[in-house]
């Protein structure tokens, strides 16, 4: 029965596996990461996107233009904008990403980038890959890091999200056996959960944080999620100082709102599709996902974005000046840390909690009765500008112990 339809399948997996062998045999040269201090010049790109991309991009790069003002008058950063990461040329070219943006982004040392839309199938549109995990593929950004942080509620987590397998890895090259059967494939691989969780507990003892939280369904996806934890286990025992802790994906959706345990948490890892929903999770806890930045790193690129997708209802509702820059502005928070910029980040890092937890004279509301986003983000350059910063924000969080 089915004899064709089952060898089809079988040529199909082998070329997966021979890709995925492939894969591998790269990831094992274990690439040391670029040092940006040893540069002439960081290139930053800057890429719109879809929908309020470029809206919210247009401001996030005025917000990193005036933090690093003098390094671009001194020729050491230029921020470069790529043009053409757009759903049109995207289906133009019927590609993730145009050859010619991959040429202009492979030119880039870090990259700032604007939501893009994923082509929706059943709305008719062409079956093109999201750009977002083709770029993260492409580029092995294999760390998706997204912070939440809410100071009323004592919550500050780091998430590690593997970013290039599990679900992901071959999203778009499952298998209609037959009209009835559909396979998907989900890849894990020793050398991706190293690098992941290594990352996590590298992160942890340079931050200073003393738990590091593995998240899996270990007891049901046995083989690849069980590699995941006992990998991770392996790797815990190089940081003893650090309590290394682990839950299921079900429970522990439960326990982020669980406002008893929640604040506990600090550093998260985990495979790919739980880090996706969980990041979701915890970013309505700080506001939304419009608050929430997400960088995406690799040995040698990086990529910085927003958590949430392009909204084109916002822009054919004619809503687009009012959407929320946050989170791509904390993603250029995020960029400046990685790139070396620790002071500019940590006061950017500062004005954002000001200027949304805080203080809060300027609010969005996503709609013509709240600020537009560029009023909120000159709310922004000019907290950020305050020469009493420091002491400002820590008068905020006093202000909070005491109540
Ligand atoms: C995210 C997004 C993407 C993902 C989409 C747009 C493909 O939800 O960055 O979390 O699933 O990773
Ligand atoms: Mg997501």
């Amino acid at each position: 029965m089915y004899r064709q339809e089952i060898e089809a399948a079988k040529a199909h997996f082998a070329r997966i596996l021979e890709a995925q062998l492939q894969r591998i045999e790269g990831m094992k040269q274990n690439e040391s990461f670029i040092d940006y201090q040893k540069l002439d010049k960081i290139v930053i790109g800057i890429v719109g996107g879809d929908g309020i991309g470029p809206y919210i991009a247009a401001q996030a790069e005025r917000v990193l233009a005036a933090l690093l003002a003098d390094q671009i008058n001194a020729g050491r950063i230029e921020l470069r904008t790529i043009e053409g990461l757009t759903i049109e040329n995207r289906i133009a070219k019927m590609q993730a990403i145009p050859d010619e943006v991959m040429g202009e982004l492979r030119q880039c040392h870090v990259v700032l980038k604007g939501p893009t839309t994923t082509p929706d199938q059943s709305a008719g549109m062409p079956n093109i890959e999201s750009a977002n995990v083709y770029m993260r593929r492409a580029f092995d950004l294999f760390a998706n890091i997204r912070p939440v942080r809410v100071p009323e509620l004592n919550i500050d987590w780091m998430f590690f999200r593997e970013n290039t397998e599990g679900e992901y890895a071959l999203g778009s090259q499952g298998l209609s056996v037959t009209p009835d059967l559909a396979v998907d494939f989900k890849v894990t691989t020793t050398q991706g959960c190293r690098r992941i969780i290594r990352a996590a507990f590298e992160y942890a003892r340079l931050h200073g944080k003393k738990r590091v939280t593995v998240v899996t369904k270990a007891n049901v996806i046995k083989t690849t999620d069980g590699k995941f934890l006992s990998v991770a286990k392996e790797i815990a025992k190089e940081y003893p100082d650090i309590v290394c802790d682990d839950w299921y994906i079900d429970i522990m959706t439960a326990k982020l709102i669980d406002p008893s345990r929640r604040s506990e948490f600090q550093v998260l890892v985990m495979p790919n599709l739980y880090g996706d929903i969980l990041t979701d999770e915890a970013a309505q806890i700080q506001g939304g996902v419009g608050t929430a930045g997400s960088a995406n790193v690799g040995t040698r690129y990086a990529m910085f974005e927003a958590i949430h997708g392009s909204a084109p209802r916002m822009v054919a509702e004619g809503r687009a000046v009012y959407a929320d820059p946050s989170s791509l502005i904390k993603a250029g928070a995020m960029l400046l840390e990685h790139i070396g910029f620790r002071q500019e980040a940590d006061r950017l890092q500062m004005a954002l909690d000001i200027c949304s937890q805080f203080e809060r004279k300027v609010v969005l509301t996503g709609r013509g009765d709240g600020a537009t986003n560029e009023a909120y983000t000159d709310y922004i350059l000019e907290t950020v500008a305050l020469p009493n910063l420091g002491e400002r924000y820590q008068g905020f969080l006093d202000q909070l112990r005491s109540q």
